[in-house]
């Protein structure tokens, strides 16, 4: 059974000027699966996104998560955001276990993991900083090892890296390789950067602007584990070649 099944979503803000922004979307995710959303700015990707965090209500359609309709947030559906939304006042440890600490969970029962997610995103020396004493790539290091601490099921990212530069850019696409080569999550990864894309997901759903909807589906034919030398390779520059002539359509 699929992990995330959607079928013929639909989703209208409503308003003077209603704006039609899915059009009967149907995706399946399976379990350990890593996806992208890849689409123009405004296509609907954030909604999507928004409503399988349960942000948002569907118009139509239906929309389930490990079979279960999804009409509420949840921890088993992390979030992360273009930019981290950290406590200024906690440090990075207890930014991390804010979650199951304000939840009731016995401190013994997070520990181990908590030290488990600082270390696979490299943070283990930084426990006791302020967010105010790290980069912008280290708090959305952060506010990742957060969402892992919760112990989600599936990862929703919404352009994670969009705030960052490029060669940070790059770091963060090489923590996230490794970090679900080791975690196996499902990920549904938000972006409009081609390359990214490519580099991480196993399947790309390359979307269309007004009303948005699910232009084609592509399976990225590059084995695992990946490092950011593919980038320069020949599948890769083909596989780009031809998202970007269907992205012009
Ligand atoms: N809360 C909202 N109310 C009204 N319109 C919205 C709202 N959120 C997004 N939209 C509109 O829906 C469309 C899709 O937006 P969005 O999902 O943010 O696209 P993307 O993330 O691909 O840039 C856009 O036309 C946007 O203006
Ligand atoms: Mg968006």
């Amino acid at each position: 059974m699929s992990n995330i099944s959607i079928t013929q979503l639909d989703k209208t803000y409503p308003g003077v000027t209603a704006v039609h922004a899915l059009d009967r979307i149907d995706l399946q995710v399976e379990q350990g699966e890593f996806i992208a959303l890849l689409g123009p700015s405004g296509c609907g990707k954030s909604t999507l996104l928004n409503l399988i965090a349960g942000f948002e209500a569907p118009s139509a359609g239906e929309l389930r998560v490990g079979g279960q309709p999804i009409d509420r947030p949840g921890p088993e559906r992390g979030v992360v955001f273009q930019e981290a939304a950290l406590f200024p006042w906690l440090n990075v440890w207890e930014n991390v276990v804010f979650g199951p600490k304000i939840a009731g969970v016995p401190k013994r029962d997070y520990t181990a993991r908590a030290e488990e997610m600082l270390e696979i995103t490299g943070l283990s020396a930084f426990k006791r900083h302020l967010p105010v004493q790290l980069s912008g790539g280290m708090r959305q290091r952060v506010g990742i090892a957060r969402v892992l601490t919760l112990g989600s099921k599936v990862l929703l990212m919404d352009e994670p890296f969009g705030a960052l530069d490029a060669q940070t850019r790059l770091t963060m696409q090489e923590l996230l390789l490794s970090v679900w080569q080791t975690l196996r999550t499902t990920v549904v990864f938000v972006t409009h950067d081609i390359d990214e894309a490519i580099l991480l997901a196993d399947t790309i759903y390359v979307m269309s602007a007004r009303p948005g909807r699910i232009a084609t589906r592509i399976a990225v034919p590059i084995e695992r584990p990946r490092s950011l030398d593919l980038i320069t390779g020949e599948v890769f520059n083909e596989l780009k070649r031809e998202i970007l002539k269907q992205m012009r359509h």
